[in-house]
């Protein structure tokens, strides 16, 4: 995909050549000999509205037919999530115009004192990958193109380091597209069968351990949380498991739990009806780890890494899980099951108890658990719950450098005590409306126990209902990148 090459000359041949402008100081030199054999085009273009990205033909004045022109804006405002952003919507315009050849003067784009010349090459490749998805669709006459940028010359610096980097951002954008096309998936065909599937596939491409436990297996063990919420629905619940062990002398195992309902329909506690189709995102955790895990494969970080996702779905059959059920939970701890719409918690119950069982060391659960987090929150932001404010920071600065923001909620005690209020059962899944992203998230916390553990609840970030700068409307792939990082991040400043 990339090539790296020192000098642009006008000689070289693209489809397009991408130049960025900001909108004060002069022209890159490279720019500005651009801007000449197009008789002060960009000139004029500067003026005016200059935003995103304009496409300039250049009628032969250069070997390449286009010249897209990005807007930077300020040099003072530019930051690593504006170059993130413009790579990405460059991508999109080069799909748009079927663009297969791409060359991109980097140096245009680069503020020295904002941000480091490894990461602008981090940044690029993964603004270019976000940018290139589409969401696929079923229509008879497909939106699917054939054509889409094969190769990318980066003129600029021109070393092996360099390279790598833009190779590295490009693993962490492809691995996000994965982790979304999982999310657009419709619900029949990504059921709990298929996400094991898909999981099994991706284990296979990079030679993880890998398990899946079936509905016998569950019921030896004891899993009556994952199995209650199975209940309801024909598909058969899968208990999914990937092992990456980048490093055998380590005891260190990282557990990442991802929420893996492929659709929630709430179960006799049903949801309303408007809006109940995009429920078919209620796997986001699950791709969320999945992506991560791609990531992880290529990039092959000397930590070791486990993978767990509690897959089903929530249906209401006549054998469906029924509010003032008590099921017992593979810890062995009691729930009496207030509502069934807040299943979340209960697979994934069994999914950080399992994790806990295989040998994590600390734990991470990614789930799309409620929707009072987009109330507290928003769309923009992942809401965290802890146990563990050092495993927190260590999550918070990977979620700095991949652009994923996160915001941590509290953990008093008396937010514990609201699901102690069962008087039959040892927790209660559904305490109430107040505090819901709190102890939503402290009750999958009941089952991390003592290890270091950090809930991400994406219920507002894993979907977003209009196209962003870095993708469409549809499944984001949100934490799959920051759960990477934390990862790499492990190697690079091992804890003692
Ligand atoms: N999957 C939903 C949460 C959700 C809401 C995800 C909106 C994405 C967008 C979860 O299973 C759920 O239904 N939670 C309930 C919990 C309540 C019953 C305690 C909720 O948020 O209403
Ligand atoms: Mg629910
Ligand atoms: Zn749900």
């Amino acid at each position: 995909m990339f090539t790296i090459s020192s000098t642009f000359d006008s000689n070289n041949k693209h489809d397009a050549v991408v130049v960025g402008v900001f909108s004060n100081g002069t022209f890159h030199p490279e720019v500005d000999k651009i801007n000449d054999l197009l008789k002060g085009q960009l000139t004029k273009l500067k003026k005016t509205k200059l935003k995103d990205v304009e496409k300039v033909y250049t009628i032969g004045q250069l070997n390449s037919e286009m010249v897209f022109v990005v807007g930077l804006g300020e040099k003072t405002e530019f930051s690593t999530e504006t170059l993130r952003e413009k790579m990405a919507l460059v991508a999109k315009q080069a799909r748009i115009d079927k663009v297969i050849n791409l060359g991109v003067l980097v140096e245009s784009f680069v503020v020295r004192e904002s941000i480091e010349a490894s990461d602008v090459a981090v940044l690029i490749g993964e603004g270019l990958a976000l940018g290139m998805y589409e969401v696929e669709d079923y229509k008879e006459k497909t939106n699917e193109v054939d054509v889409s940028v094969e190769n990318v010359t980066l003129y600029g610096e021109n070393n092996e380091t360099f390279e790598e980097a833009v190779n590295v951002g490009y693993t962490y954008g492809m691995g996000t597209n994965r982790a979304r096309k999982l999310v657009n998936t419709p619900g029949n065909l990504l059921t709990p069968a298929d996400l094991a599937e898909e999981a099994v596939e991706l284990a296979k491409e990079h030679g993880f351990e890998y398990e899946i436990l079936e509905k016998e297996e569950m019921e030896k063990l004891g899993m009556g949380a994952l199995l209650a919420v199975a209940a309801g629905s024909d598909q058969p619940p899968k208990m999914i498991v990937l092992k990456y062990s980048g490093n055998k002398q380590a005891d260190e195992l990282i557990g990442f739990v991802g929420k893996g309902l492929t659709f929630d329909s709430g179960g006799i506690s049903i949801k309303p009806r408007e809006n109940m189709h995009e429920m078919k995102m209620d796997m986001g955790g699950a791709a969320a780890v999945l992506g991560a895990m791609d990531i992880i494969g290529q990039l092959k970080p000397k930590v070791n890494v486990l993978a767990v996702i509690p897959s089903s779905e929530n249906l209401l059959n006549g054998s469906a899980l029924k509010p003032g059920d008590v099921i017992r939970s593979l810890s062995g701890k009691t729930i009496e099951v207030r509502n069934t719409d807040a299943e979340g918690r209960l697979i994934l119950a069994d999914g950080v108890t399992y994790a806990k069982q295989l040998g994590s060391t600390s734990l991470v659960d990614v789930a799309t658990l409620t929707g009072a987090v987009l109330i507290a929150l928003g769309n923009c932001t992942t809401g965290a719950v802890t146990n563990n404010e050092d495993l927190l920071g260590d999550i918070l600065e990977a979620s700095v450098e991949t652009g994923e923001w996160i915001w941590s909620l509290p953990n008093f005690a008396p937010y514990k005590q609201m699901l102690r209020t069962s008087d039959v059962a040892d927790l209660n899944n559904a305490p109430g409306r107040l505090a819901g992203s709190i102890t939503a998230g402290l009750f999958i916390g009941e089952f991390a126990e003592k290890t270091p553990w950090v809930h991400l609840d994406i219920a507002g970030t894993a979907w977003q209902s209009k196209a962003s700068n870095l993708g469409p409307l549809g499944g984001t792939g949100v934490m799959a990148r920051t759960l990477a990082q934390l990862a790499i991040n492990k190697e690079l400043v091992p804890k003692e």
